[in-house]
C-alpha cells in the first residue's frame, strides 16, 4: 500500500501495480503544507480523493477519515458514506482502537469496508504527546495495543494499520490477529506495508504541450521507485531490522508473548488436529484400532530395525518391503547387534516380504498400520510402488512416519490422496542411532548405538493407543509425546530432533567426517552453536515449540540442544550421517530441504528478516550445490 494525494501520485502507484492506495490525511502536511494532520477537512479530503481516483484503474482505494469527521456515529456514517459516494473510494480508514470500536461497528453495519489504524495515530498526537513508538514501554502498553487490534477486528475492521509499533510486537499481533495488518515503521512481520508517497518521491507527471520543455523526465523515476518499493516489500527486503524498526525490551516482549500465546491456546484448544481435520475413514476411535497387519516400507537401517523388533510379537503380521525394488525373496534375514558388532553378538530376525496374494486374501486388502521409513525425497516413489504392487486395491488405516525432517506427513497424505486413499498420518521420531553394516540381497546386518530399548517419540494423538502398546511391547520406550500445534498439522513436529538432524547432518556432510567429529572440532562446534541459535530464534515464533523441547520451564533451550547434539554425536560417533551418505551416493538428492530448509521455509513464511535464517540458508546452498556438482560429475 502507498498513500497518494492527487492524480499524478495515484496514477504512478496504479501503474506500479501497488495493491492498495490510501488517500491519507498526511496530505494535510505533504500536499497542503499544514504542520499536522488535524487541519485537513472532509471537503478537502474528498477533493483530493476524487483526483486520485481519476488516476487509478486497478488499485483498491481507501479514503482516510479526517480529524473531527467521526466524533459520533451520526457524523461517522454521514461522512464515510459521502467519501465512498463522492470520490468512489472502496473503503475508509479511521484512527483509534477501543475508543472508536462502536463507530467502526456502525460503519461496517452500513456496508462500508473499514481499515483501522493503531499505534501512532497522528490525529491524537496532542493527547498522546507527539510522535512516539507505541507498545514498547511496558507490558500493559503492549497488551493495550493487542487488545485494541482485537477490538477493532471484532468490530468488523477488515485490516489494520500498525504505525510505529516495535517490530516484534507487530509480528506477534499480525500472526495472531486473523486479519491483515499493514505496517508503517513496524517492521517486516506485518501482512503488508504502507509508506507515504512523498516520502518516496513526489512530482507531477503530465507534460505534453509543445511549449513545455522537459528539463527532467521524472515519471519513470517515480514509477521505478514505487515498483522498487513493491518489489522490496514483497520480497521482504524492506523494511529490515534494525534499520527501519523499533526495539522492545526483551523482558517486556517475553511477557507479552507469553500472555498472547496463553490466550490463543485457550481459543484454539490443543486437541488432535488429526482427528479434527481428517475424518477417520473406517474406525471411530483411533485409540482402540486393532493393529494386526503391519507393513514397514524401507529396508534401510531404521526400516529393518522397526520390522525386526515389531515382528517379535506373534500376534501381529509384520511385512517388510523395499521402497525402490520389490524383492522376490520370501523373507529378509535381519541381524541386530551393538555398534560394529552385528555379526557376532547379534540376534537374528526373519521378517517376511509382503506378498500380494496374502494381502488380497488373508488381509482382506487392508493394512492396519503402514510404517514409512524411506527418506523424505523417496516417499512418493515408494508409496507409488507399494500401491502398484497391490494394484491400488488396498485400504491403509494408519500411517506413521519415522522419517527424519519436516513435511513428511504432508507429503505422505498428499501422495495417498492422489492415489485415492485417506489415511491417518502421524509423525514419530526415533532417538537411538541405528546403522547398516552390511546389506546383501535379503541379508541385512544392522547395529544400534545403545544397548537399551530404542527411544521413540509418538504424537500425543497416539497416547495410550494400540500403536503405542505395540511399540512398548517390542523393546521401544516411548520417551516423549509430540505436541500438536494449533497452527497447522504440519507443525506437529519433534522440534528437538529436527534441530539435532539439522546440525549433525550438514556439518558432517560438509566436513566429510563421522558423527564424532562434531564434538571434537572447534569449527564444527561453532557451526553447531550458530545453527542451534538460529533455529531456536525461528521457533520463538511458533507457539509452544520451545516449551515442547524444554524438559523444565525456563530451561536454557540452546544449552539443552547443544548438549543433546554433543551426546548424539558421541553415541553415534562412528556413524556416517544420512546427508553424508546421500552425498557419497552421488545421486544428487539429500534430505537437507526437510532439515535446515524447513527452518528457512518457516522463517520466510513467518515474514522474518534474512538475519533469522542466513546460516541455515547457506547450509542448504552448500549441501544442494555439493550434491548437484557431485551428481553431474558422475
Ligand atoms: O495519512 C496517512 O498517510 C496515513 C499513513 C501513514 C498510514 O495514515
Amino acid at each position: 500500500m502507498l498513500t497518494a494525494h492527487d492524480y499524478s501520485s495515484g496514477h504512478a502507484c496504479d501503474q506500479a501495480n501497488i495493491d492498495m492506495i490510501l488517500v491519507g490525511d498526511s496530505l494535510s502536511m505533504t500536499a497542503l503544507g499544514h504542520p499536522n494532520t488535524l487541519k485537513v477537512t472532509m471537503k478537502e479530503m474528498i477533493h483530493h480523493a476524487k483526483a486520485v481516483k481519476r488516476g487509478v484503474n486497478r488499485s483498491f482505494l481507501i479514503g482516510d477519515m479526517p480529524f473531527g469527521s467521526y466524533f459520533n456515529n451520526k457524523d461517522a456514517l454521514k461522512n464515510s458514506a459521502k467519501f465512498i459516494r463522492d470520490s468512489e473510494m472502496n473503503a475508509i480508514k479511521l484512527e483509534g482502537g477501543r475508543n472508536v470500536a462502536h463507530i467502526v461497528k456502525e460503519i461496517v453495519r452500513a456496508g462500508i469496508v473499514v481499515m483501522g489504524h493503531i499505534g501512532l495515530t497522528p490525529q491524537q498526537t496532542n493527547t498522546f504527546g507527539g510522535f512516539k513508538v507505541f507498545g514498547a514501554r511496558a507490558v500493559e502498553e503492549a497488551m493495550l495495543l493487542w487488545e485494541d487490534a482485537k477490538i477493532l477486528r471484532d468490530a468488523g475492521a477488515s485490516f489494520i494499520v500498525l504505525e510505529c509499533v516495535p517490530d516484534r510486537m507487530a509480528t506477534l499481533i499480525s500472526k495472531n490477529l486473523g486479519i491483515p495488518t499493514i505496517g508503517i515503521g513496524s517492521g517486516p512481520g506485518c501482512s503488508g506495508q504502507v509508506l507515504v508517497f512523498n516520502d518516496l518521491i513526489g512530482v507531477y507527471d503530465k507534460l505534453s504541450l509543445k511549449f513545455c520543455k522537459k528539463y527532467a523526465d521524472l515519471n519513470p523515476v517515480i514509477i521505478n521507485a514505487c515498483e522498487a518499493y513493491k518489489h522490496e516489500v514483497e520480497n521482504k527486503l524492506f523494511p529490515v531490522k534494525p534499520t527501519h524498526t523499533f526495539i522492545i525490551k526483551e523482558e517486556i516482549f517475553k511477557e507479552v508473548n507469553k500472555r498472547i500465546i496463553q490466550e490463543m491456546e485457550k481459543i484454539h484448544p490443543i486437541t488432535s488436529s488429526v482427528t479434527e481435520t481428517k475424518p477417520i475413514k473406517n474406525k471411530e476411535n483411533i485409540n482402540s484400532l486393532p493393529v494386526k497387519n503391519i507393513v514397514v516400507l524401507g529396508t534401510g537401517a531404521l526400516g529393518s530395525l522397526i520390522a525386526a523388533r515389531l515382528s517379535q510379537n506373534s500376534a501381529t503380521n509384520v511385512r517388510l518391503i523395499d521402497g525402490r525394488n520389490m524383492s522376490t525373496d520370501d523373507a529378509y534375514k535381519i541381524n541386530i547387534g551393538l555398534n560394529e558388532d552385528s555379526s557376532n553378538k547379534s540376534t537374528q530376525h526373519i521378517v517376511k516380504n509382503l506378498k500380494v496374494d496374502e494381502l488380497n486374501n488373508q488381509w482382506n486388502k487392508q493394512i492396519d498400520l503402514l510404517v514409512v521409513c524411506v527418506k523424505n525425497y523417496g516417499t512418493e516413489e515408494a508409496l507409488n510402488n507399494l500401491l502398484t504392487l497391490t494394484s491400488n486395491k488396498v485400504l491403509i488405516n494408519n500411517v506413521i512416519t519415522l522419517q527424519n525432517g519436516f513435511g513428511n506427513t504432508e507429503t505422505i497424505s498428499k501422495t495417498l490422496e492422489k492415489l485415492g486413499l485417506k489415511s491417518n498420518v502421524f509423525q514419530c521420531s526415533i532417538y537411538s542411532g541405528v546403522k547398516i553394516n552390511e546389506k546383501n540381497n535379503n541379508l541385512i546386518n544392522i547395529s544400534q548405538s545403545v544397548s537399551d530399548d530404542i527411544q521413540i517419540a509418538l504424537p500425543e494423538a497416539l497416547a495410550h493407543s494400540e500403536i503405542e502398546k505395540l511399540f512398548k511391547e517390542n523393546q521401544f520406550k516411548v520417551s516423549n509425546y509430540i505436541k500438536p500445534s494449533y497452527l497447522k498439522q504440519e507443525l506437529n513436529v519433534d522440534w528437538g530432533k529436527l534441530i539435532i538432524n539439522s546440525v549433525i547432518n550438514p556439518i558432517t556432510a560438509i566436513f566429510n567426517v563421522q558423527n564424532k567429529v562434531i564434538s571434537e572440532n572447534e569449527q564444527a562446534i561453532q557451526l553447531c552453536k550458530s545453527i542451534i541459535h538460529e533455529c531456536v530464534n525461528i521457533l520463538r515464533f511458533i507457539p509452544g515449540a520451545l516449551a515442547a523441547i524444554q524438559k523444565e520451564k525456563n530451561e536454557d533451550v540452546e544449552a539443552l540442544l547443544f548438549s543433546n547434539v554433543m551426546n548424539v554425536a558421541k553415541t553415534t560417533g562412528s556413524n556416517i550421517s544420512s546427508t553424508l551418505t546421500d552425498l557419497l551416493r552421488n545421486e544428487g538428492k539429500t534430505e537437507i530441504e526437510s532439515f535446515n530448509g524447513a527452518f528457512v521455509k518457516l522463517a520466510k513464511e513467518l515474514g522474518l528478516a534474512k538475519e533469522y535464517y542466513s546460516v541455515n540458508e547457506t547450509i542448504v546452498n552448500l549441501i544442494q550445490g555439493t550434491a548437484s556438482i557431485k551428481n553431474s560429475r558422475k
